[in-house]
């Protein structure tokens, strides 16, 4: 009986499967950036109550957002450790529940999940009446009324000791709003944010500051953080790129046989230099690459953003970047020398 050996190369051919990408996190720096920013934002008795993080769709938002608040859970484990009532960050989706106007309730319930688990109790009303400046209580008391569930969630931040709250596809929240109500929508989650100390950082696509932009009051009111894609214009941008695409390839060495970094250029331009982007367009590519059994260009290139979907998404970001850009160039005037003053 012969044994046919096979050579080592194709016995090993692609030994690492595509689901090693499902869960990889890559550290870049502009995850690094925007934590940091929103760091030195978040502190007890900030006046920044809400706090906007912006960024083109695939730029990775939701996922700097879930890694913030189970940073602050990590670095506040002694504290939980000692009082275990205690959850100082919160992650939610702001809901869309197709109903023409926002649904608070849906929101606040979404909210007491996090804060009180899966629980549900009814909430009882409880608020001084502006009229009388009595205590009220509402009889029958069962209901969760929008005001219950309201006393509730602020009662339930407060007791959690929650610094800050992280609301992701927060253009939900006033999408669908007239001009008129948003600044009602806005200063609903800010009386929320004063009452219980807790920041609100909401986290959405360019859209979500074009809506704010609306009012002049809302803009003013708000401090803004760009969660900007990597640009190919500039040469750290390139770099830190660069590094992403290193990332994934050593992820994946075998299947890639090292030659990812030749393309990184080209990925860079199909992806928009969004690292959410690049991480779906390279899942895909390891996972044709695995069935095809090799990995091959044509693999990468079928797993590519078609030419329409790069340019649905470059016209959304030139918009984006186009709107908050001027919002974030800060000028300052110089102060009039002391030799002019003394002349005038
Ligand atoms: N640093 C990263 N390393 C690896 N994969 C990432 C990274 N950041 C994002 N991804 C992946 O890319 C995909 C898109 O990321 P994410 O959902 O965070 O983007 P987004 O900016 O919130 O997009 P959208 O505007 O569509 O909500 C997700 O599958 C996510 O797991
Ligand atoms: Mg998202």
């Amino acid at each position: 009986m012969t044994h046919r050996t096979q050579p080592a190369s194709t016995l090993a051919a692609i030994p690492d499967g595509p689901e090693k990408l499902y869960d990889l996190r890559i550290k870049h720096s502009r995850i690094a950036e925007v934590m940091n920013e929103l760091d030195t934002l978040i502190y007890p008795e900030s006046q920044d109550s809400i706090l906007l993080v912006c960024g083109p769709t695939g730029v990775g938002k939701s996922t700097l957002a879930r890694h913030m608040v189970d940073t602050a859970l990590q670095d506040a484990a002694s504290q939980m450790e000692q009082d275990a009532g205690v959850i100082p960050a919160v992650y939610v989706e702001a809901p869309s529940s197709g109903e023409r106007k926002f649904s608070w309730r849906l929101f606040y319930q979404r909210l007491l999940n996090q804060l009180e688990g899966e629980l549900e109790m009814p909430k009882t009303e409880f608020g001084i009446d502006t009229v009388t400046g009595r205590m009220v209580k509402p009889r029958g008391g069962a209901a969760n009324t929008l005001g219950a569930l309201r006393t509730a969630v602020e009662r339930a931040l407060r007791a959690r000791k929650t610094r800050f709250l992280v609301i992701d596809e927060a253009a939900h929240i006033i999408r669908q709003t007239s001009r008129n109500d948003l600044e009602i929508q806005l200063d609903t989650l800010k009386s929320l944010a004063n009452e219980c100390g807790t920041q609100m950082v909401l986290v959405g696509s360019y859209d979500l500051y074009q809506l704010v932009s609306l009012s002049g009051q809302l803009a003013r009111r708000t401090h803004v953080l760009h969660f900007e894609r990597y640009r190919q214009d500039t040469e750290t941008d390139v770099r830190a790129f660069k590094m992403c695409v290193q990332k994934f390839q050593d992820k994946l060495p075998d299947l890639w046989g090292g030659k990812l970094m030749q393309h990184a250029e080209a990925l860079h331009e199909n992806t928009l230099g969004c690292i959410g982007t690049l991480s779906a367009v390279l899942t895909r590519a390891a996972k044709l690459a695995h069935k095809d059994g090799s990995w091959s260009v044509d693999a990468l290139r079928r797993a590519l953003l078609t030419e329409a979907q790069r340019h649905q998404i470059l016209e959304e970001v030139l918009e984006g970047e186009a709107a908050i850009n001027p919002s974030l160039t800060r000028t300052m005037t110089r102060p009039r020398s002391t030799a002019k003053r003394s002349v005038a």
